[in-house]
């Protein structure tokens, strides 16, 4: 049974959808994950940095047209695009379950990427009102574990930041994620840029570009070449009925593929320049960029502390991170929160908030998790590490996955040609990649990922 579709709302362009997808894949991962993935691939940064294009071009970009294409065919948030899609080719209606997976996946995520946002939130606010000004590597260090220490901080910001996002979703799909995107994007593009000269003026740039491009082939790890696969994943918003859901509001005339270059594109730009604005910063100011997941707020406040004009570029630093965090949350929140209206005619304001309360009360636990609960540990891992293992290493590779046996394996090339309108040969190019590449790919990311990563080491 086709669940009516004929009400939902529409972007208002081609241009307002490629804004809203970038937004999405634009996030704490371009930034946050990807300068300190980069700078834990020591020896092989390069090759980290190459094959995440490549990955980005090879695996993402036919996956996010194959999730586009469902949402689009579908017309309905994720559940229900699967459920149309499904009957339309004559495939059995437990497909859906693929829909529920990215659903539920995504507010997974969004419970600690609120948290993080959280943190960045705090930085900006520290900056603002103060300055964060640390003289020595233990004194970032210090600073940051006064932070994660404290429950009622971290509490604070992560609330402050679920209202943020709830408060975009509740608005609607056009007066609220478009509007905010069509806000944030452009002044996020600004900012990164400016940041990028100012990086390079104050830093140093030619050994950033050096360090992030050093092809040096005799350090290559095998676990820096998938990890620079998963992360091309993350950071395109894949598996988990983001892009689905956008793509559900999309109108049939635009063209799905070119669109996605454009997406990938910028997407994987905005990163890289990120990346030359901050390693500038670090090895201009003498510090190392192996820093872990701390790099961001422990290496660079000292960069902040010792260049002219630091704290004014600290805050615009950390608005630039929230605008990206900020326009990723609202992807994470809006699939469910669109199933929550069209299968149950929830008004949309009630639907987000509703959705967003629950989200926030894992994300408390969360904040628990780095303080007061850090001895409770499921598999060895606190719980804001099992939630992004279980989501980001699990969830995301097998739905990604089985989207792409979907696709490429399941719907019929009559569906597909009519949705994906490529010429001939980028067409036949795009589809054997999909239906071959991608899956092995993925295979292998998740394998790596479940059994071979510490045995690799
Ligand atoms: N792409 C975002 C980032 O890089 C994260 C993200 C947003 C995401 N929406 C998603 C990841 C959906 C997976 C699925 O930060």
């Amino acid at each position: 049974m086709s669940q009516a579709t004929s009400s939902r709302s529409t972007w208002s362009s081609r241009w307002a959808f490629i804004l809203v997808t970038i937004g999405s894949a634009v996030g704490l991962g371009n930034i946050w994950k990807f300068s300190y993935l980069a700078g834990a691939s020591e020896g092989s940064v390069g090759v980290f940095v190459v094959v995440y294009l490549v990955c980005v071009a090879l695996i993402g970009l036919p996956l996010l047209m194959a999730e586009i294409l469902i949402g689009r065919r579908g017309r309905g948030n994720p559940v229900v695009a699967m459920l149309n899609t499904a009957e339309e080719s004559g495939n059995s209606s437990w497909w859906a379950l693929l829909g529920w997976v990215g659903i539920f996946g995504a507010l997974m995520i969004l419970s600690f990427y609120s948290v993080v946002s959280g943190w960045m939130v705090d930085y900006f606010w520290q900056s603002l009102v103060e300055g964060v000004y640390v003289n020595t590597a233990e004194e970032a260090k210090a600073a940051y574990d006064a932070m994660i220490s404290d429950p009622l901080r971290l509490g604070l910001w992560h609330t402050v930041f679920m209202i943020l996002t709830a408060g975009v979703v509740a608005r609607g799909v056009v007066g609220g994620i478009e509007a905010a995107n069509k806000i944030m994007l452009p002044l996020l593009f600004l900012i990164l840029v400016l940041l990028t000269i100012w990086g390079a003026v104050a830093g140093d740039m030619p050994k950033a570009l050096g360090f992030m491009f050093n092809l040096k082939t005799e350090a290559i790890k095998p676990g820096v070449v998938i990890d620079g696969m998963g992360h091309a994943f993350f950071s395109l918003s894949l598996g988990m009925g983001a892009i689905m859901a956008y793509g559900s509001y999309l109108d049939k005339k635009t063209n799905i593929g070119h669109t996605c270059v454009w997406i990938a594109a910028a997407g994987s730009f905005i990163g890289l320049l990120s990346g030359a604005a901050i390693f500038s910063l670090t090895f201009g100011y003498g510090l190392t960029p192996a820093a872990g997941p701390g790099l961001i707020l422990q290496t660079l406040p000292l960069a902040f502390t010792y260049m002219p004009g630091g704290r004014l570029f600290a805050i615009f630093f950390f608005l630039f991170v929230i605008f990206a965090a900020w326009t990723s949350s609202i992807s994470l929140l809006e699939p469910f929160v669109s199933w929550l209206t069209e299968r149950y005619g929830i008004r949309r304001a009630r639907a987000a908030w509703g959705t967003a309360l629950p989200v926030w009360l894992l994300g408390l636990a969360v904040c628990l998790s780095f303080n007061k609960w850090s001895e409770f540990k499921i598999f060895g891992r606190i719980l804001f590490e099992l939630l992004d293992h279980l989501a980001t290493r699990v969830m995301m590779p097998l739905s990604g996955l089985a989207i792409a046996i979907y696709v490429g394996w399941r719907l019929g090339k009559v569906i597909v040609v009519d949705e994906i309108r490529l010429k001939q040969r980028a067409f036949t190019l795009w589809f054997n990649v999909l239906r071959f590449i991608v899956p092995v790919g993925i295979t292998l990311i998740f394998l790596y990922e479940l059994v071979l990563r510490d045995w690799l080491k």
